[in-house]
């Protein structure tokens, strides 16, 4: 029966995992998936989460289920970390928040929704997206649009988005990035949004905010922009949250579903809807992860500790950014990747073909995203001159 199934394509960020551990060139550099890295490569537990966790296995008393909507306390403080606590201006009984099993649980089950439940069938997405985008909607039965987001010319285009969202139809699903666009790098300015903002409201929207990368942009609070801004202004908003990047708990599938609704009366149907589709798909959440996020967020040692390791991590990735621009520079390169210090986040759109990205992996064992994405946390000190080397022999 089985014998007609032919092999599914590789996943094209997630399938670079194998081939880089396989190689055995001893100079190789994993630029793909986005993992924060020190400068010696590795993805270190952070100290808030490994003193959260200590404190954890001592004092958990249960592994029964937790419910379908998860860890109240969790969802209580991601979402005032989300929507700005005391300074919100939302109501939070006008908020239906679940945890889900990551940023990607969080996407599929609101993808779940708005199949389900909203007259739109329709999603937009920035071209480009992050590659699981154009996948995650589809398996909805939800129909794919795109709108620009990036120029023939490899910068921002603006002009381009505003104008393809002007023309979207009445209650169609507009999905954008909060912070740290994934994969270019290329974030709107404040300005920007309330642009984007006035379209939204006047063309009557509906926001899906993928919030994957708080305090990689330019701060917990500053990378919430856009997302507060929508939540306060309008009446119904969808964000997905991660915590994977932000505490570095990536295989702890931690993140959230929040659903800014008009009124508590219709947060609490849209919360009974989502309990139904979790309990079909997943039945309910894994537990660890947010049990470690609401202890960070609960004490106040350990808050700071945990800030201070996110600036730290931040810093170091725009650091990072300088010294890559230095190098290429030394190649005569300057002009080509100048965007990439001001681009934000962990990744940064180089422009290089798939044909170069090729070559870069076949004959210099680096390893990047085959549009020319780059995790710039694979970078360091240490390996910059070798592939500044190496992407100036391909370009
Ligand atoms: C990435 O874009 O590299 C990360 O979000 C990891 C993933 O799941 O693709």
């Amino acid at each position: 029966m089985f014998e007609n199934i032919e092999w599914a394509p590789e996943d094209s960020i997630l399938g670079l995992v194998e081939s880089f551990k396989k190689d055995c060139n001893s100079r190789k550099i994993d630029l793909g998936v986005g993992i924060y890295k020190d400068e010696q490569g590795n993805s270190p537990v952070m100290h808030a989460v490994k003193k959260a966790e200590t404190w954890l296995i001592h004092s958990e008393s249960t592994k029964a289920y937790i419910s379908a909507h998860g860890n109240t306390d969790y969802c209580y403080a991601v979402m005032r970390l989300v929507l700005g606590g005391e300074a919100s201006l939302i109501k939070p009984s006008r908020v239906s928040i679940t945890q889900t099993p990551g940023g990607t649980g969080a996407l599929r089950v609101a993808a779940e929704l708005i199949a389900r439940k909203l007259h739109s069938k329709k999603v937009w997405v920035p071209d480009p997206t992050w590659a699981n985008h154009p996948d995650i909607f589809p398996a909805a039965g939800l129909e794919l649009g795109r709108y620009p987001y990036v120029g023939v010319d490899g910068r921002m285009d603006f002009e381009g988005m505003i104008d393809s969202i002007k023309h979207m139809p009445e209650g169609d699903v507009l999905l954008l990035h909060a912070c740290c666009h994934n994969p270019t790098g290329f974030d709107l300015s404040r300005s920007q949004w309330r642009e984007v903002f006035e379209v939204v409201k006047a063309r009557r929207l509906l926001p899906l905010i993928d919030f994957a990368y708080q305090g990689f942009g330019s701060g917990l609070d500053d990378d919430a922009y856009c997302v507060r801004l929508m939540a306060e202004n309008l009446s119904e908003v969808i964000i997905t949250h991660s915590c994977s990047k932000s505490f570095g708990i990536y295989r702890e599938r931690t993140g959230s579903l929040m659903v800014v609704a008009g009124n508590s009366l219709q947060a609490n149907s849209v919360r009974s809807q989502v309990a139904l589709i979790v309990r079909q798909i997943y039945s309910n959440p894994p537990s660890h992860g947010s049990l470690v996020v609401s202890e960070i967020l609960k004490s106040s040692e350990l808050s700071s500790l945990w800030r201070e390791e996110l600036d730290s991590m931040r810093s170091r990735i725009q650091y990072l950014r300088q010294l890559f621009l230095e190098a290429m520079s030394g190649h005569g390169l300057e002009n080509k990747f100048r965007s990439v210090i001001e681009q934000r986040g962990m990744f940064s759109y180089t422009g290089l073909s798939p044909a170069q990205v090729r070559m870069l992996r076949d004959n210099f064992s680096v390893y990047m995203v085959n549009t020319g994405r780059v995790n710039m946390a694979g970078m360091s000190q240490d390996n910059i001159p070798y592939l500044a080397k190496a992407i100036a022999s391909v370009s």
